[in-house]
């Protein structure tokens, strides 16, 4: 496995996707319309790990564009990260999500088998488990929907499962994430929100940096130890090596159709991440408890047994270290890339 394309390279995972592939030996070219995403941040992954990778600005909706790029490199396999991903943005525009998202994705299948290049990694979410009856959560649990972004995912999902039952000369891997979050340890690559962050950890940085006053906590009444809502947050590095390992496990299984939770298996409610930021950087972070964020679930954590059993995946890095990594990025970067 060696020359992957990574659709939504320039992104927040993709980014540091980028970082473990060169690592690990391989050959990223990165596919990006550069929607939510700036190509500087290629120069940061440059900075990282010496190697500028090859990209093409383009859309998964551009059919030409995609065969332009198969024609041109020996692609071995896919990491499809493009995507939009704002709940609140999806219930407002259902169309544009659904276009950019399924349609988008139904573009580069199509585009992949004209090539012959049938293995496939995609980025989905826990959001395609809904309200689980129970955590932790098993990749077999029920699968349901509240907003148009989860059902994106959950169509996409369905879509890729048609596909291999079709032909199973394909390889494809679902790879459920939970909450990442954190940077990369170096502080040069990270997550740059558009406008306010809907995101807890992104919303504590920006109190923290000043930008924003106070974060608003949704809920202290939730069934969970301090009443806040409780997540698997999982440092974005991490996650990124998790696609490493399916890619691995792809070469090794080039025909199987898998499913794995990315996430630590270990739940922190609201008030632990915000107290556990406070400790690591010293910085006061002032909260008012506002009421329940409509759509929002109790307590989402990963059963992350099937993805250390079958891919070795575990994840290294603590809550503490999600912090740190996540304010050294916001420190150095409070404009994101442009600073
Ligand atoms: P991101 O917005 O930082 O990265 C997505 C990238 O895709 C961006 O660089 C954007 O410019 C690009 N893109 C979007 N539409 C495109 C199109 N039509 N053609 C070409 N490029 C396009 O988001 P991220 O946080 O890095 O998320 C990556 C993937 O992981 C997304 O599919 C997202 O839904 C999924 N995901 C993210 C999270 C999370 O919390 N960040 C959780 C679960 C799943
Ligand atoms: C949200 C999305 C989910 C998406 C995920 C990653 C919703 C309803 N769900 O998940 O579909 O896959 O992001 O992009 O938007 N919180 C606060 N104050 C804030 C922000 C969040 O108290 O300002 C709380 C939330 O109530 C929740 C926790 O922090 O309990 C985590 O929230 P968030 O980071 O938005 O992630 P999710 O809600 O898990």
């Amino acid at each position: 496995m060696k020359n992957i394309l990574v659709t939504g390279g320039a992104g927040f995972i993709g980014s540091h996707a980028l970082v473990e592939l060169v690592e690990a030996g391989m050959n990223p070219i990165v596919y990006d319309n550069l929607s939510n995403s700036t190509d500087k941040s290629l120069k940061a992954v440059e900075s990282i790990c010496g190697v500028y990778p090859k990209f093409y600005q383009a859309d998964i909706l551009d059919e030409e564009a995609l065969d332009r790029v198969f024609a041109e490199n020996d692609i071995d396999a896919v990491i499809h990260f493009a995507g939009l991903k704002s709940v609140g943005e999806s219930v407002a525009q259902p169309v544009r999500y659904y276009e950019n998202n399924v349609a988008g994705t139904v573009c580069l299948l199509k585009a992949m088998e004209r090539a012959g290049v049938r293995k496939i990694v995609f980025s989905s979410s826990a959001t395609v488990y809904g309200s689980p009856k129970s955590c932790p959560i098993s990749e077999d649990f029920p699968l349901s929907t509240t907003n148009p972004y989860g059902a994106s995912k959950l169509m996409i999902e369905s879509i890729l499962k048609d596909l291999y039952h079709s032909d199973h000369r394909w390889g494809i891997t679902l790879l459920r994430y939970f909450n990442p979050i954190g940077a990369h340890k170096s502080g040069k690559i990270g997550e740059v929100p558009s406008g306010i962050p809907n995101n807890l950890m992104p919303y504590i940085t920006n109190v923290a940096v000043g930008q924003l006053e106070k974060l608003h906590v949704f809920g202290n009444d939730y069934p969970t130890p301090d009443g806040t809502g409780v997540r698997d947050y999982i440092h974005v590095s991490d996650l990124a090596r998790g696609h490493v390992l399916a890619l691995q496990r792809l070469e090794k299984y080039p025909e199987e159709l898998n499913i794995y939770n990315l996430g630590t298996g270990t739940g922190y409610s609201v008030l632990d991440l915000v107290n556990t930021f406070m400790e690591v950087t010293g910085i006061d972070i002032p909260y008012v408890i506002d009421p329940r964020r409509p759509g929002d679930i109790a307590e989402c954590y990963a059963n992350p047994e099937k993805a250390k059993k079958e891919l070795g995946f575990e994840a290294q890095f603590g809550i503490k270290e999600m912090c740190e990594d996540a304010w050294r990025w916001q420190e150095g970067h409070p404009h994101g890339y442009e600073d």
